[in-house]
This record gives C-alpha cells, structure tokens and sequence, in this order.
C-alpha cells in the first residue's frame, strides 16, 4: 500500500476548552480557521497533531490547569508522540511571557484571542522552528479574516449556536482579569453579524446566543455608519427566517437600557430569560467592587424588566468572600437572592487575581470563612433551582426539540427557559418549536407531553395563572 504524502495527510486538531462560553465560539472558529489548512477536529489527545489549550484566567483555579496539563502533554511528546502544543485563551493573553518560560521545550506556541485569524501563519512559523508569541492586540479585525464553518461542520454543532458580538469591558470591576485578558470593550459591526447568523441559520441553526463578557454595551455600527445597541441588533435578526430564538450573555445591570428592556417586551423571539449578575447583596461590597450601581438600582431594574416581560425569569453570578465582605454583608446577599428568586445561578468563592484591585486589598476574607458561605449560598440555590423546575409543572411552554432523548421515542430540547425537557415523540420533529405541557420536574430536567393546538387553549389559562403567580 502507498502512503499518502504527509502534507496531503489530513492533520488531526485537538482543542481542550476551559471556561466560558466565549472561549468554546472562539476554539469553533480556530477549527474552522485551520479547516481549510487541512486539520480535522479530532476528540482525542492520542491521534492529535496539534493541541491547543484554550485556556480561562477568572479564577486561580481554572489557571493553573494550564500548567498541570501542560505537564501531561510534556510527558507524552517524552514517550516518542510528536505533535505541536499551543496555549491560546485568557491565561496566553495575560501570562504569555510567563509560559514560555516557565513551559520553555514544552510549549510551541502562545497566542491571545484576538490572533486567532492568525493561526495558520503561527503555525508555518513553528514549523520553520520558531517559538511563537503573540499577544497583541493587533490593529486589524479579526472577524474579518476568520473563516466562516461549512455548512456540514455547522451541522455537526447542533441546532443551538453562539455568537460573539462583542468582546472585552471597560467596567474594571475590582476582581476581574477581563478588562486586561479581553481588553478594551468592541462590538462588531451589525452587518458582520447579520452575515454570520444568516450563515448559521442557513445551515439548520435555530437558537443563536448572543455573546460578548459585557454583551449588552453592545453598539456596533450599522451600514450607515450608526451606533445600534443589542435591542435592535436583536430585531435585525429576529427579521431571518428560520431563526426561532435569540438570546445573549452576559449582561451588566447598568447597561441594560430601556431600548433593550423594550425589546424584551416586542421582540418574540428573544428568550425570556436572562443572566444578569448582581454579585453581591450589600452595597458596601458593591462599591469596594466597583459594581457602579447599588442594592435598590438592580431590584428597580428588575422591576422595569418585569414589566415589560412578566414571565421573565433571572439567572446571576455570585462572589462570597470578596475583600472586606462580613457576616452582615453575607447577609445581604442571601436576601437578595430570597427577594429576586432566581431561576438559576452561578457562585464562586473570591479569588485573588494578580494585577487586579481586589488583590491588594488588605481585609481578604479567610478560605474557610469562603467556603462556610459558598455553601449557605448554594444551598438557598439550589432550593430556588428546584422550586423553578416546579412552578412551571402545568404551563405549556414552547419548546425547541434539539435531540432524540435518552429512551427510544423520546425527544429532547429546552423550554424559553433555558430547561432541559425530555418527552415522547418523534425524531422528525427535531428543528421545529412545539408547544409542550410540563407534566413533571427533576432536579436536571422536566418531563412534558406535546399538546395538539386544540388541547393547548385551555393550557394557556394555566399559563397565564401560573406567569401572574411568578
Ligand atoms: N473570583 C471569583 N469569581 C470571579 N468572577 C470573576 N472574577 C472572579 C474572581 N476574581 C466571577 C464573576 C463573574 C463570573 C464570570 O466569574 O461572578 O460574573
Ligand atoms: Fe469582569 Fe463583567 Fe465586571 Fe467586566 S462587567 S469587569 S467582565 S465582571
């Protein structure tokens, strides 16, 4: 048998994802940058002939994997495998330098975010045996130069798609690395994203998630050279046929601004459900954050919200332990939880980020003092998770079927909000939007019947019940 030439072998790709959700849109488009260069997304380490990490810097934690996974693909290039290493995400960005030396022989390449357009030439550079670092922010537009997927390979990634609008925050909340990670806040003109969401669509997509780590300062420039914000970037889209749902993440309290809480009242397609994080309860705490709002602004902005979408439900983020955070300030927290009811959420313990405000703070809260409130938090959490899962026990909710289910003749998808919902029907349905009765619900799922359009009036009485009764 004659071999194939080694540059017309097919190269296999291997990226591990860490983080958000950012970096698993930016490790598709890297796939789809070297597609063309004839690298094919593998899900092994073992047949891999790059492998790039596409790491996450918010948290201690998630930066250290870099460098214990470094060490396990140091020990196979030892044992004879031969493949090229990449670091690429949030840590290359902040710690680029610090990795190539401390990683020296182990690591090829180390780029930031906004160099991924350049991967193809960073890898000819390795090649030609250079050790490759960039961490600019170069001039030019990234999205200009990425490389739109196949509409098989978008196929493979399902119904449900993100997509980055905007990147970077000027907020500089006092415990963020994002400001320095991501730099300085820039929206994508609308007509970039319009392309790239008509693209997806075309290819099956039916939900797309808007996202940006400030998504709602969104003001990208339209044909005309206006500034637009997310409201109506999200009519735009909601104009594409096809497109069943729309949703963004992540939002910051201050910038949700009437045009986009007007827009969650007409625009039917953007999901009733938002990630809007507060943080913390006390307004102590969210001055030292340097959060620009307080306690009494986000309960008037969920007021506002609320009225204009009654059945909106929230998610959040929370930090316990932030510098100078007592047991009343604690407190606090927990009653805005109590007071908000949030459909889900996200906690963390504060971690010291070097080059940050918080971490020259001198009044750092102890580990354990952290951990007792990390788990006081999660518990008044995970009660509101599941008394969410039940209140929508007896609503028809519309659901987008993503997949077979688990048993044979069951389907799967979401409901609006964001639930997991198992069901009987058939697989030809997937694609399509179906009014679905909720008829039970688990601690990671809810259990519905599809409803006949006929059946459905009478359930939309429960609805309307059961949305006055949130
Ligand atoms: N320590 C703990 N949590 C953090 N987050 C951001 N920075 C830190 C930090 N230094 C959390 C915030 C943010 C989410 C993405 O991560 O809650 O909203
Ligand atoms: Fe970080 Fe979000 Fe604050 Fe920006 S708004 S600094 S991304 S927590």
């Amino acid at each position: 048998m004659t071999q194939a030439p080694t540059e017309l072998r097919p190269k296999k790709l291997f990226i591990k994802t860490y983080g958000c959700q950012m970096n698993v849109y930016d490790s598709d488009r890297m796939a789809d940058a070297l597609a063309p260069h004839g690298y094919e997304p593998t899900q092994t380490m073992d047949d891999a002939d790059l492998v790039v990490l596409n790491t996450c810097h918010i948290r201690e934690k998630a930066s250290e994997k870099v460098f214990s996974e470094l060490g396990r693909l140091a020990e196979l290039r030892k044992e004879g495998r031969n493949f090229m290493v990449g670091v690429a995400g949030c840590v290359a960005q902040a710690e680029g330098e610090e990795i190539a030396r401390r990683a020296k022989g182990r690591v090829d390449m180390v780029f930031g975010p906004q160099s991924y357009h350049r991967l193809p030439e960073l890898i000819a550079r390795v090649a030609a045996g250079e050790m490759v670092l960039e961490t600019e922010f170069p001039t030019e537009d990234k999205f200009e130069h990425l490389p739109a997927a196949s509409k098989l390979v978008t196929r493979t990634r399902g119904l449900t798609a993100f997509l980055t609008v905007q990147e970077g925050c000027d907020k500089f909340c006092s415990f963020c690395v994002v400001p320095y990670t991501r730099g300085a806040e820039t929206s994508r003109p609308v007509e970039q994203v319009l392309v790239e969401a008509r693209n997806l669509v075309d290819a099956g997509v039916r939900e797309l998630t808007l996202l940006g780590q400030n998504v709602n300062a969104y003001h990208g420039l339209d044909a005309r050279g206006r500034s637009v914000g997310l409201g109506e970037l999200c009519a735009r889209l909601a104009e594409i046929k096809g497109l069943a749902r729309i949703r963004y993440t992540t939002s910051h309290p201050s910038d949700m601004s009437d045009e986009l809480i007007e827009a969650h009242r007409d625009n039917d397609k953007l999901m009733p459900y938002l990630h809007l994080p507060v943080q913390s309860g006390s307004d102590q705490i969210l001055k030292a954050m340097n959060r620009r709002h307080t306690r009494a602004d986000y309960f008037a902005l969920i007021e506002r919200i609320k009225r204009a979408r009654p059945d909106m439900a929230l998610s959040g983020d929370f930090i316990v332990g932030f510098p100078g955070e007592t047991d009343a300030d604690f407190a606090q927290t927990l009653s805005i939880v109590r007071e908000v009811g949030y459909a889900s959420a996200y906690t963390f313990k504060y971690s010291i980020r070097p080059g940050t405000p918080g971490a020259t703070m001198t009044d750092q809260v102890d580990e354990a003092k952290k951990t007792e409130r990390l788990a006081t938090l999660n518990e008044l959490i995970t009660t509101q998770m599941r008394d969410f899962g039940k209140s929508v026990v007896g609503r028809t909710l519309d659901v987008l079927i993503e997949k077979p289910g688990r048993m044979p003749g069951q389907i799967g998808g979401r409901s609006p909000y964001l639930q997991a919902v198992y069901m009987a029907g058939p697989e030809r349905l997937i694609g399509t939007v179906q009014p679905v009765l909720i008829v039970a619900a688990g601690n990671n799922s809810i259990e519905g019947k599809i409803v006949t359009h006929e059946e459905r009036r009478p359930a939309s009485v429960v609805e309307s019940q059961a949305i006055a009764a949130f």
